[in-house]
Parts: C-alpha cells; structure tokens; sequence
C-alpha cells in the first residue's frame, strides 16, 4: 500500500514523521508529499485518494483496514480544497517537492521552455498582459517593474526573491518554498531571461529552516535546467524590517538591514546598485503558470476589477479550520471567516479580523461584505497585504493589540526615521495613558521633556486622543517606510471599531 503523508513543517509539527514511521512499520511504502493546506487536518494521511486526519500513530491499523473515524473521504473532493481555484498552489498535496519527475509530469518547466523560445520584451509584455500584481504586499503590477529593470542601462541586473515572509498569520511562501520548489526557481529563471539578468538570490529568514533546506537541495537538482542562470539562498538573521526591500538588498550585500531612501528605485540601483526586481515568492512562483500557452490570458480573466487572478489567502487564528485557500480576488470576509474557516475554534462570537499582517487594518464583522482586493481594502483604509487573515473572538482586547501594534514597531524599527523609531515608544506611552485613565502618560515627562508631543501631566482624555490622531498622522505620512507609515493602520481601526477598549469616556 502506498501512503503519501505531507513533509511541510506544520505537518512535521503536528508529529507527520511519527505517523509515517508507524505506517512503514505496517509494511507501507510512504511517500512524503506537499500539503494540501487543510491545516486543521495535519497530520493528514492519503492512501488511494482518500484522506485520514488528523492522523497519529494509533489510527494507523484502523486507516489500512478502513475503518477508522478519521476518514474525510476522497481529499480532492473535500470542499476546502474543491470550492479553491488553485494555480500557484495546483500542486499543493498531489506532488513530490524535490521529484524532478512529478515536476515535469504536472507542466514544470513548460513556461521557462516557452519564455526561453521567446524574445524578452514579448516575455514582460505577457506578464503585463497577465495583469499579475506583486504579492507581497504593495500590488505593484510585475510587469512594469520587470519593464522597468529590463530597459535600464547595466551589464550586470539581479533578480532577488523576498521570501522573509514576516507577517503574522502569514505561510504561503514558506509552503511553496517548501512544497514546490522548483516552481520558484522556474519563475526566476523566465524573470532572469525577461530583464536580461544571469545571477539571483532568495531571501529567506531564519526561521524557516525546512524551505531552506528544500531551495538548497532544489537548486542543486535543477542547476542544468536553469543554467545559464545560477540561484543563491541567502538567509536573514530574524529582523522583520528585512522584509522591507532595500533593508533586504542591505542584508544580501552583507550591510546592517536599514531601509535606503527611495528613489533610487531598486529597479534602477538595487543589488550592489544594479537594475535589480525584488518580487516576493508568490509573485514569482504565478510566473511559470502565466507563461503556459493561454495561461496570461487565464490569469486575466480571474479576480476582480484591477486586482487580477488568484491569491493564496492564508487563514489564521482563532478559526475551526485554519490553511491556504487560493481563490480568485473578490471573495468576501465574511465568506472566508464565517464559511470556509467555521468561524472561531472556541465557538465564540468573532470580534476582528486583522487582514494584511501585524500593519494591517482590524476588520470588523460589520465589514465583512467587503470583496477581497487591493482598491477596496485601501479605501476601506485596510491592507490586502500578503493575503493574511489572523481571526479573533469576543475575548480579544482591541485596545491592548493597537498597544501591541506600536510596541511590535518600536522592536522592529531599523531606528533610521524619526517618526517610526520615536513614535512608536510614544504612541505605546500614550495607549497606556488612555487606557488607565491617567491624565498623562507614565513617566514620558521625565523620559522625553525634549519632545513636544510628549504625554504632558493634565491633560484630558479627548487631548490625548488628538495626540493620538496627530502621531499616527505623523507616522503615516512622514515615515521613511512601510513599517512605521502603516502602524497607524491596526491602531486607528482597533479605536474605530472598538472605543469601548480604550478605557472609560469614549
Ligand atoms: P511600495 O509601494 O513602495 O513599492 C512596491 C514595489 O514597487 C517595490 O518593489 C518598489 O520598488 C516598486 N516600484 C514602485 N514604483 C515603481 C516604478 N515606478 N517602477 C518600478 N518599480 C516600482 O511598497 P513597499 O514599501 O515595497 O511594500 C509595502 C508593502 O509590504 C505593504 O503593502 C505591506 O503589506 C507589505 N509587507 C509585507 C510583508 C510580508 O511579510 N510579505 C511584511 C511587511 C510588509
Ligand atoms: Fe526604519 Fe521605521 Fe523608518 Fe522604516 S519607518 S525606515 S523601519 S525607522
């Protein structure tokens, strides 16, 4: 009997190399597979299609006789996985991840055989066409970028993938990295040949030692395939600003991770200051699908508005079932969270839901209408972001996680800009005073009686709260980067939605 059980980390978490171990010891052949993404379900175990899970050791006897009350019956039928449109994640769970075969046998290499018949202009003309947006967050369209780096003078261009995929809530680069492999990498190569590009490096961080391994063994499998282009991983030592792009470029270059002042655009100075595209991992992963015969126009023609084709959302928090669901954008919240999640995992009514990373807006239930895509979510002043949703129930204290959103900047802060490296001690200071009531901050006199906007003694709630008002003002549009210009996003929702969590008066 062959048994295909996941060898992604969350599986491995959830004890998947004791379950196959248990099954090879019951004469099994074990194969170790991508996830599907139904987290709630790993460690989950295959045999002929069908699924069993969460599976352990002990159900092993009862899965082979078939009678165990793990069964969840044919897997592709499962209605997380059915009602997905999946295509930067068509080979989540039914693939090998370092099988050249499985790669090759599922249309891997068909989009760089393709783009390498073709001339580069006509390769970034169907990325443009395709309408694809950069995934990590900003949803600047890939094809203007590309254009961008391919017409800039330069003997010597980079393509660097960000996979430091910090935000909260957030692992679809880490599964692709770790379940698809090659898919990436045949993504960079059709970039490479795009922008006129020979060398590039992924970015991983640290934790994420699993994809790591998986990209090392990867390259080396698929060298000869992506010669002339080689690929490099280079791995972050854990600060969430090396995320930022140039912050990341500084990292690669051996520099301390400090965001550089743009302009220069990276597509312009970037890598060692050459013309360099920075993409995020799904980004490039979409590639390859887009340069199939037909697959740009395919793309184009899913999604909504000017937000095109598919985005893995990855479901987090306090939910019944948690894991990637890839769909076309225009999905509602309320679809996602009340539906497809089943709501809290505690059965308590859903108070916020906060899309987009720890810098993104909290939703409130009342916003769940709101179709999943980048304009709407900016004019509802929310981020799409990375497409992570962290869920949470009526338990949640709304006015402690806009403290936590200042506090999570003041960590992470690279310090080069004022607004962010002092205002985001400052606006914790300030929370802190509103919430207790306190006519000023705690001690932010005496620590700070330089600052004119410092918490003074007397002053009253509805003062406070302008200060409030004015730093996140301050932050939001004098900040150097997206760390400390999108704070003030969870910070001013959580005081839209929730008053009632900042303290008595409101
Ligand atoms: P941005 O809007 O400044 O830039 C977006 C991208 O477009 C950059 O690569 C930039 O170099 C490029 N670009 C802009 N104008 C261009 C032009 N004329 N020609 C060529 N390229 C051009 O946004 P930024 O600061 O790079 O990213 C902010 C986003 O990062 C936020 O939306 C946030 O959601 C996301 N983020 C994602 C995280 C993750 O873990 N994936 C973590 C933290 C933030
Ligand atoms: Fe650095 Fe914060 Fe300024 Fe970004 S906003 S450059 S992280 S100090």
């Amino acid at each position: 009997t062959v048994v295909r059980i996941s060898d992604d980390a969350l599986a491995l978490a959830c004890g998947a190399d004791a379950v196959a171990e248990a099954f090879a010891k019951a004469g099994c052949t074990v194969e170790r597979v991508s996830s599907w993404g139904m987290h709630w379900l790993e460690p989950l175990v295959e045999v002929d299609g069908l699924g069993f899970g969460p599976a352990t050791p002990v159900d092993v006897a009862a899965i082979l006789a078939g009678s165990s009350a793990k069964a969840i019956g044919p897997i592709a039928d499962h209605p997380f996985i059915a009602r997905q449109q999946r295509l930067t994640f068509a080979r989540a769970g039914r693939t090998r991840p370092l099988s050249l075969d499985d790669y090759a046998a599922t249309g891997g290499w068909a989009g760089l055989d393709r783009a390498r018949r073709m001339p580069a202009a006509d390769v970034v003309a169907e990325i443009m066409g395709s309408g694809l947006r950069g995934r990590g967050g900003a949803g600047f369209p890939a094809g203007i970028k590309w254009r961008t780096v391919a017409e800039a003078p330069g003997a010597r261009k980079y393509v660097v993938c960000n996979a430091d995929e910090g935000d909260s809530g957030t692992f679809a680069d880490r599964m692709l990295m770790e379940g698809d492999p090659f898919a990436l990498l045949e993504g960079m190569a059709i970039c490479a040949h795009a922008v006129g590009a020979s060398r590039g490096y992924i970015y991983v961080r640290s934790e994420y030692p699993h994809a790591i391994a998986k990209l090392n063994a990867a390259i080396g499998l698929a060298a000869a395939r992506l010669a002339p282009f080689v690929v490099e991983v280079r791995v972050g030592a854990g600060a969430y600003v090396c995320g930022e792009e140039t912050s990341l470029l500084n990292s690669i270059e051996g520099k301390r991770g400090e965001v550089r002042a743009k302009p220069p655009l990276p597509a312009l100075e970037g890598l060692f200051g050459c013309p360099t595209v920075v993409n995020n991992v799904l980004t490039l992963a979409a590639v390859p699908h887009i340069l199939h015969e037909g697959g740009a126009s395919l793309y184009d023609s899913l999604g909504v508005a000017r937000s095109k084709g598919t985005m893995p959302i990855q479901i987090a928090g306090n939910v019944k079932r948690g894991g990637l669901f890839e769909t076309a954008f225009g999905i509602t919240l309320g679809e996602l969270v009340n539906d497809i999640a089943g709501g809290t995992a505690s059965g308590r009514p859903v108070k916020a839901v906060q899309v987009g990373g720890p810098l993104g807006a909290y939703l409130h239930p009342d916003q769940f209408g709101l179709p999943f895509d980048y304009e709407t979510y900016a004019a509802a002043d929310a981020l799409v972001g990375h497409g992570g949703i962290v869920v949470f129930d009526d338990s949640a204290d709304m006015g402690a996680m806009a403290r936590f959103a200042f506090q999570f900047c003041a960590a992470e802060s690279c310090g080069k800009c004022t607004p962010c490296r002092i205002g985001a001690v400052r606006g914790a200071e300030l929370i802190d005073a509103i919430r207790s009531g306190s006519p000023r901050g705690p001690d932010a006199v005496e620590r700070a009686p330089q600052m004119h906007n410092a918490p003074k003694a007397g002053r009253t709630r509805a003062e406070q709260l302008g200060l409030l008002e004015d730093l996140c003002d301050t932050m939001q549009s004098a900040s150097l980067c997206a760390l400390g210009g999108f704070t003030p996003y969870p910070v001013r929702s959580a005081l839209k939605h929730w008053p009632e969590d900042f303290g008595d008066g409101l």
